[in-house]
């Protein structure tokens, strides 16, 4: 089983942007966590994160993972091209988010991503990838 764990926008900022939201750990430091559970568990993970939406959408079009988790951040809310994106395969995406997005701003209450995606896993801060992770592991 091989994983990809993408980080959309602004995700490079976790552990130094609106901690009571995203905690003080970095991406790095939460990415060695879902390293070590995936390590554990017998499978392989690869990490990317980029602010770039169409960065983004080639990444999950050139992917030979089995699935991939997805916190796409902000364009959760509003980016077609990575809707589009995530329907052009047919590797499942699991979309993640740290908050619980519908406890915050209308704007996040919506996400275009999610009607193509296996499943949403939210509200859980950095378990919500862990529990992604899983979801692939059962
Ligand atoms: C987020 C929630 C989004 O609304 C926000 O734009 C983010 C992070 C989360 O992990 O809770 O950047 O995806």
């Amino acid at each position: 089983m091989k994983l990809l764990v993408l980080n959309g926008v602004n995700l490079n900022m976790t552990g130094r942007r609106e901690k009571s939201v995203y905690g003080t750990q970095t991406l790095d430091d939460i990415n060695r966590e879902i390293a070590a559970f995936c390590k554990a568990r017998g499978a392989e993970c690869e990490f990317f994160q980029s602010n770039l939406e169409g960065e983004l959408c080639t990444k999950i079009q050139e992917s030979d993972a089995d699935g991939i988790i997805l916190n796409a951040g902000a364009f959760t809310h509003y980016s077609y091209a990575l809707r589009d994106a995530i329907a052009s395969v047919t590797t499942p995406v699991v979309e993640v988010h740290m908050s619980n997005v519908h406890a915050r701003e209308e704007f996040r209450h919506k996400s275009v991503i999610s009607e193509v995606c296996r499943g949403t896993i939210l509200g859980f801060g950095k378990n919500s990838y862990i529990l992604a992770t899983e979801s692939f592991l059962l």
